[in-house]
């Protein structure tokens, strides 16, 4: 088992079959080499730098239905907001200050959010914050609207695919989402100029490890400079209330995984990991991660931007979240980083 993990740190590749035993193992030998030499390649790349992003979660109203999500439309406990653009300007404000270089858009599909409101929202940050990233998660939009939020200023675009084999992206999805759209919209903002984030879900219902598989191969043929993974916590309003969460030591694994098959991405220790292990964040960080995302959203809204069951981070101010990860950042044995952190091929 061992040297399927040196191969796999030699070559960044290995085949399906040393894929599928090397996910699965319980071999503690295989599993310990894995986070040493996820943290060796981490540390070649990026020395000890962690890069933080400001996450401005702008709208929990969705016109979606994901079935794992609690956003989702059918929802109709969930409690709805969305932040004026004076609002997120304030988040801006308050984050520049704090030393955050990138700031991330984040919201559930709300209509609300047209090109004519959001574009010049991303026009002024552009405008005020010339050294800062813009990075936009807002879903699945038309090619035209990735172009002009792109010319107005956005530089990075999170669209997680979510699930490679189509089967599982429809067991995961109303009938009206597919996959094909999901990875045309991904080939559509890397052709736009965007730095792509691409990803999934660990332990997803339905999820198998050949499942998995094929979201890593999706991964090689897009080339992501970034990839966002983080475990399925269960909503207790949604149809998947019932289904057992993504594990810690799956996370940390395919966390392992990425850092050997894709050197140089950008990597975060999510929310959701840590949501599911105290510790899951500094263990991410020490499996191969580099990023993480303090959030810099109104405290009186946090709890409504209810994906899933128990998110941390929802009563803290900015500033505590930006000490409280600071702190575990140089517990885990790494420093925050002042800069942009943009993806090494995309380096200003
Ligand atoms: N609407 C945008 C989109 O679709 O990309 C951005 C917001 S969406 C809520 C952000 C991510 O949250 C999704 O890509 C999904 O992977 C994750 N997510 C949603 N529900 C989750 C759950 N129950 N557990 C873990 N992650 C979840
Ligand atoms: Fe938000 Fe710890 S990171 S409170």
């Amino acid at each position: 088992m061992t040297e399927i993990v040196e191969k796999l740190r030699l070559s960044h590749d290995i085949s399906d079959a040393e894929l599928k035993l090397l996910i699965e193992t319980g071999d503690e030998a295989a599993a310990g080499l894995l986070k040493r030499y996820a943290d060796d390649t981490r540390r070649e790349y990026y020395g000890d730098k962690v890069f933080l992003r400001g996450l401005i979660e702008i709208s929990s109203y969705c016109r979606n239905d994901c079935l794992y999500c609690g956003i989702r439309r059918s929802n109709k406990d969930a409690d709805r907001y969305r932040l004026s653009r004076e609002e997120i300007l304030s988040c801006c404000e308050n984050g520049y200050g704090l030393g955050f270089r990138t700031f991330v858009m984040q919201g559930g599909e709300d209509p609300y959010f047209t090109d004519d409101v959001i574009v010049p929202i991303i026009s002024e940050i552009r405008e005020k914050y010339p050294d800062c990233a813009i990075t936009l998660s807002l879903g699945e939009r038309s090619f035209e609207s990735y172009k002009k939020m792109k010319e107005a200023g956005a530089d990075r675009y999170l669209l997680r695919h979510e699930a490679a084999d189509a089967g599982l992206y429809s067991s995961l999805h109303p009938a009206e989402m597919s996959l094909s759209h999901r990875k045309e919209c991904l080939f559509q903002l890397r052709e736009l100029g965007y730095q792509v984030g691409a990803g999934f879900m660990v332990g997803a219902p339905g999820q198998t490890t050949e499942h998995i598989i094929a979201d890593l191969r999706f991964l090689q043929e897009l080339r992501p400079q970034m990839i966002g993974i983080g475990p399925f916590v269960p909503h207790h309003m949604t149809p998947f209330a019932g289904e057992k969460g993504g594990t810690l030591e799956l996370t940390l694994r395919l966390l392992g995984i990425l850092r050997l098959m894709f050197p140089d991405v950008l990597l975060p220790a999510t929310t959701a990991l840590g949501t599911i292990a105290p510790n899951g964040r500094e263990l991410g960080l020490q499996t191969g991660c580099n990023v993480v995302m303090p959030n810099l959203s109104p405290v009186k809204v946090r709890k409504k931007y209810d994906l899933y069951d128990n998110k941390i981070c929802t009563g803290e101010e900015a500033a505590e979240c930006r000490g409280c990860l600071q702190r575990r950042i140089e517990s885990a044995g790494y420093t925050v980083s002042a800069e942009r952190g943009d993806a090494p091929s995309f380096s200003v």
